[in-house]
């Protein structure tokens, strides 16, 4: 663990003289070595433009972003390399769907089911729909235990004209992992088609599209260890060669003439200008070292996981807003504490080096609907310790003291 924990040369800094807690990983996590040097590599040494450039060095760049694809493909277990599209991330990947999938295939009247527990990113899109086509939104609830109520869920999906259900596959508050699999289930019965939003989820299961049957993924290279600016849209190649291209200009064209063109082939035809070709070499190195550690990352994080609850509940100044089952749930903890707003916590620690989030962390619908303006996120990774969690819950009982 240690040993795996020294290869993330960012968490040896100080802040203020006190060594970094970096606990604000469902923002971004860290990166390790290799995928620093993948990217400082391919700056020195292979940097080139890619498909377009026939010499030495577009050569290389070009098999080393095809190679990452193949990686990405791999890892969540595709049928064809050419069903991953780059994009600059989930939001993107989203966006992709919303405006080259949903434009064509939403009319107005037609339902789009996602839950209360979605990101921004999965909310904002399709109310862009809402307004530009006319089409309904409905929203799974949670229920008591602050898991979506599934009960509910069926039968929003049995109404009449339900086109998609778009659903976060880890809730980046609660740090809940949705039963995805019954609902996807239900969804392709009815022939609804299916979107998950993996941002979180990415970086603490296994992922496999062709298990779980959802039609498109989508997931950023950042939280996965990988770099920013990087993401992945998987989509299903039967739905993928119906879609029309999203962005115009070079790599997504065959042919341009004075008054038309032809669109290139899959996966290029939704990778228009010039891709973040160190940014996919980065997350291929991300995705090799997460495939190599899987085992240790699970069963560290399951450790920390009880770990933090154990101790969250030893006090009675805060409340988890989130499940008390350590299975099924990331290292993902939001609360409130007694007396303290969340930004005041979160500015005193963060002088501490205590790095942490609060806010509704772009999921403002979940923290209306369970009357909270605002939570202190911690979000931890496999690379954290229990000391850390020890030295935070030391230091945020300093806090509350301090406001009583
Ligand atoms: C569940 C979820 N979906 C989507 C996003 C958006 O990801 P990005 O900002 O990388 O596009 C996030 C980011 O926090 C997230 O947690």
């Amino acid at each position: 663990m240690n040993n795996l924990r020294q290869q993330f040369p960012i968490l040896s800094q100080k802040i203020n003289g006190q060594p970094l807690v970096y606990f604000d990983n469902a923002a971004t996590a860290q990166k390790p070595q290799a995928v620093l040097d993948a990217i400082n590599d391919f700056y020195t040494k292979y940097n080139s433009n890619v498909h377009r450039s026939f010499n030495p060095l577009g050569e290389k760049a070009t098999q080393l972003y095809e190679e990452a694809r193949q990686k990405v493909a791999q890892f969540i277990n595709a049928k064809s390399a050419p069903e991953i599209i780059f994009t600059s991330g989930t939001t993107e990947s989203i966006n992709l769907v919303a405006q080259a999938w949903g434009q064509r295939n939403l009319k107005k009247g037609d339902r789009v089911v996602i839950s209360i527990a979605e990101h921004h990113s999965n909310f904002v899109p399709w109310l862009q729909l809402k307004e530009e086509v006319g089409i309904e939104i409905d929203v799974i609830p949670l229920s008591n235990d602050y898991k979506l109520d599934i009960k509910k869920a069926r039968t929003l999906l049995q109404q009449n004209n339900v086109k998609l259900l778009a659903i976060t596959g880890c809730s980046n508050v609660l740090g809940e992992i949705t039963n995805l699999q019954p609902l996807l289930d239900e969804a392709r019965e009815r022939g609804i088609v299916t979107l998950v939003d993996a941002a979180q989820l990415i970086a603490h299961e296994k992922i496999d599209v062709q298990k779980l049957g959802c039609d498109f993924l989508a997931f950023s290279g950042h939280k996965l260890f990988g770099p920013t600016g990087i993401g992945v849209l998987y989509a299903r190649k039967e739905l993928l060669e119906q879609m029309p291209a999203w962005q115009g200009g070079g790599e997504m064209i065959q042919e341009v003439h004075q008054d038309s063109f032809t669109v290139n082939e899959l996966p290029h035809r939704f990778e228009a200008g010039t891709p973040n070709i160190a940014g996919a070499v980065g997350l291929g190195a991300a995705i090799d070292f997460v495939m190599e550690n899987f085992d240790i990352i699970k069963k560290r994080e399951q450790e920390l996981t009880e770990y933090f609850l154990e101790k969250i509940n030893q006090l009675d100044f805060i409340k988890l807003v989130g499940g008390q089952e350590s299975k099924n749930r990331a290292p993902v903890f939001s609360f409130t504490i007694d007396g303290v707003h969340p930004h005041d916590a979160a500015d005193i620690l963060g002088e501490r080096g205590i790095i942490l989030r609060a806010g509704h962390h772009c999921a403002q619908p979940l923290h209306e609907s369970l009357s909270l303006e605002a939570t202190l996120r911690a979000s931890l990774s496999f690379y954290n310790t229990t000391e850390e969690i020890d030295k935070f819950f030391k230091e945020l009982t300093l806090v509350y003291k301090k406001f009583q």
